[in-house]
């Protein structure tokens, strides 16, 4: 016993020699680590060594995604990174351990952008936090903000919008609920990884004023608005240089432009040129590789890898670390709320979803028992996208069991034919006539996939319907009106598809985008009426999909082919649209589109008056009011567009600079609610100045439930131009 107290003391005195973080000065400690430390700090800790060769402690959370290391005798511990976007992505189960390790599947990204609500996305994030805390992890890889530039991009279901501020403000709340929890988040990827087809070595070659204007806009609301802990870096190049190595985009814009405090860390990539990473500001190279190691001390030696470099990161990474909960030596649990986590989930999901079309009042359902449930959808349901995206949940309601949850019965024999066969089936006129005959009503669910890794494509089946599941509109509605009864269209879905060549069939169609594992129980509250559907769409579905500018820069129709850098779309991917994204285009083009951004219907009506604008300084404030004129309480959403005068630049017709929902209106309740912008976010970016320029002159203030449903519009002068210099060039 004695010896080893002794070597504990020794080992202790030892220990408290060296300087300990949190204890000690930062810089003490810094100074304190080897070239070799230092080396490690910096690279992910699921390497094959490490200083301290803890071995298994490597799956201190089994799944997660990654770590970085531990320096004991310096008080450095551990820290733990975990996916994703819709929830913690951990492993369920643990060898020798019978209690399950199930996280709660939330709403996909953008059915948390369609509820236009910071409000709701903050009481998710605070969910998501707590859950990353109480399983042992320090960050949660999320939110991914990249913008919808192609409705076929693979991960649009992960990201929010097409619009840079509905993005910014959306990713500002998630991170601001995360964080409240005490762990971090990963803001990503940044930047202009708006692709999967390549995209580990494809270029976006994106112009100054359509990255600053569209794909870093939203970056930038979220850091100046949320300070998340850390940024990660994308796959892809920009312009030719990847993002992981760009001096310009990790030091110049991010921290001496916008002021992100953070660590910035790679998506999961091996060895590149990790000098250049150092030297360009990306602090952690995830998931780590020993020779990433080996190549910062190989090349600080010789001379390549300044260690001023390798100290400013080290000093970022140690900031970084002091705030975890494996710092703060916090006793997690592993037993979240994961009850009330759902019933988070579920909410958010119903505040999300958007009504597209509702003629006569088909909704709410009224007078129905028996609900005929065609589409493998509402069986085969999808609660969540696929990749890092996912989340392993104990469960999943489907359409059908929150319809009976509801109290509906749902015909056995219909559900025994898809059970049966897990996919679309052909559904006959006569077998739709029978079923007209014994149930009162018909809902047929469509679900699409898609995930990390791989893009979609312009094909029947995925943008488009099948011809099968045309049919099935078809029938179903022929024989359901003869005899007087309706038909819903539920769209369970990861991304825009075309539906204007058939929307005009059924009676209604509820968009349920990938709706959680609670899915199935917020349809039937929406169905039933019990909540009021309150979504609008964070992005344009157009009238075809070779109606959106950059269709012809996509590789839609990319199988498999081999790398070409060469390659249009497949080694470079050129953003000729520019700024034209959504409705920059459609609106300004006059483009006729089947469903506009911003748009979602209500089961009552809303009406805005008395909208005024009070300028000091540079700050704007708009208010409206608001009052529902129809016979069911509900909530809108007021989004207010500016539009600017003629000026250098050719600028969109309109652009969102602020919204605002309401609570809950009970029929004849007004509310006034408020918005607030900035003269300079008026701004557009000037490529031959390299600044942002907002012209002087008058500008006008669209208020509305749509771009284009316009209800109210002021006037905003402004007497002098401001140009505001931009340093980095990307
Ligand atoms: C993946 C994704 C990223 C994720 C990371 C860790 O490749 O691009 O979003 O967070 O690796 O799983």
């Amino acid at each position: 016993m004695a010896i080893l107290c002794a070597v504990c003391t020794q080992a202790q005195n030892t220990r408290s020699k060296a300087p300990q973080l949190g204890k000690d000065p930062i810089d003490k400690v810094v100074a304190a680590m080897t070239l070799e430390e230092k080396a490690q700090l910096l690279i992910g800790g699921n390497h094959e060594f490490s200083i301290d060769k803890v071995g298994k402690s490597y799956d201190l959370v089994p799944w997660a995604a990654g770590m970085t290391i531990s320096i004991p005798r310096l008080g450095i511990p551990f820290t733990v990174e975990t996916d994703g976007p819709a929830g913690v992505r951990i492993k369920p189960t643990r060898d020798g351990d019978s209690k399950m390790y199930y996280c709660t599947g939330f709403p996909v990204a953008t059915l948390l952008a369609s509820t236009w609500n910071p409000v709701v996305v903050k009481k998710v994030g605070q969910a998501m936090g707590n859950e990353v805390l109480e399983y042992g992890c320090d960050v949660l890889l999320a939110p991914a903000i990249n913008l919808h530039r192609n409705p076929l991009c693979g991960r649009n279901f992960e990201y929010y919008s097409e619009d840079p501020l509905l993005i910014g403000k959306t990713a500002a709340a998630m991170v601001h609920g995360i964080q409240s929890q005490g762990v971090g988040t990963s803001v990503k990827h940044f930047a202009g990884n708006d692709q999967e087809t390549f995209r580990t070595e494809n270029s976006s070659q994106i112009s100054q004023r359509a990255l600053r204007e569209l794909y870093l806009k939203g970056f930038e609301i979220a850091v100046k608005e949320s300070q998340p802990w850390t940024i990660m870096s994308s796959y892809n190049r920009l312009n030719g240089v990847y993002t992981q190595e760009d001096y310009p985009l990790l030091t110049t814009l991010l921290r001496d432009e916008w002021g992100f405090k953070g660590i910035v860390m790679t998506d999961w990539i091996g060895k590149r040129n990790t000098v250049a990473q150092v030297h360009a500001g990306n602090d952690l190279m995830m998931p780590g590789q020993a020779v990433q190691v080996k190549e910062i001390i190989d090349e600080v030696k010789s001379g390549k890898l300044s260690m001023s470099d390798v100290d400013r990161n080290v000093k970022r990474m140690l900031q970084f670390i002091m705030k975890t909960p494996h710092f703060r030596k916090y006793a997690f649990t592993n037993a979240p709320d994961l009850k009330a986590h759902a019933e988070v989930a579920r909410e958010a999901a119903e505040e999300g979803i958007t009504l597209l079309k509702n003629d006569n009042n088909t909704l709410p359902m009224k007078d129905v028992k028996t609900v005929a449930l065609f589409g493998n959808g509402s069986y085969n349901f999808l609660a969540g996208g696929t990749g890092s995206g996912e989340v392993n949940k104990a469960y999943v309601v489907n359409v059908q069991q929150g319809l009976e949850d509801a109290g509906f019965s749902i015909s056995e024999e219909i559900k025994a034919l898809y059970i049966g066969a897990g996919e679309e089936i052909p559904i006959s006129p006569g077998y739709a006539k029978r079923n007209a005959a014994n149930s009162d009503i018909a809902v047929i669910t469509f679900s699409r996939q898609a995930g990390e890794g791989a893009d979609r494509h312009n094909t029947k089946g995925d943008f488009y319907l099948t011809n099968k599941e045309k049919a099935i509109i078809t029938n179903v509605t022929n024989a359901y009106h003869a005899v007087g009864k309706k038909v819903i269209v539920v769209l369970n879905i990861g991304g825009v598809i075309e539906t204007a060549s058939w929307k005009n069939i059924p009676d209604a169609i509820l968009l349920v985008w990938q709706t959680s594992q609670e899915g199935g129980h917020a349809i039937a509250d929406i169905l039933t009426g019990k909540v009021n559907p309150s979504g609008k769409l964070p992005m344009t579905f157009p009238m075809d999909y070779m109606d959106i500018p950059s269709s012809k820069n996509f590789p839609y129709n990319y199988y498999g082919e081999h790398f070409d850098a060469s390659k249009k779309n497949i080694g470079y991917t050129n953003y000729e649209e520019g700024i034209w994204v959504g409705y920059r285009y459609f609106n300004t083009f006059n483009k006729e589109v089947s469903y506009p951004f911003g748009y979602g219907l209500s089961y009552t009506t809303f009406e805005f008056k008395d909208a005024k604008v009070k300028k000091s300084g540079n700050n704007c404030v708009v208010t409206v009011s608001i009052t529902n004129t129809g016979s069911v309480a509900g909530k809108e959403v007021a989004e207010l567009y500016t539009a600017a005068p003629k000026g250098k630049l050719e600028k969109p017709a309109c652009e969102l600079k602020a919204y605002a929902k309401t609570k809950v209106l009970q029929p004849g309740e007004s509310e006034v609610v408020s918005m607030t912008f900035s003269v300079p976010d008026m701004a557009s970016f000037d490529e031959a100045t390299n600044s942002w320029v907002t012209d002087a002159g008058t500008y006008k203030i669209l208020i509305g439930s749509s771009v284009q449903d316009i209800h109210q519009t002021l006037t905003l002068k402004v007497n002098k131009a401001i140009v505001q210099k931009a340093q980095a060039k990307m």
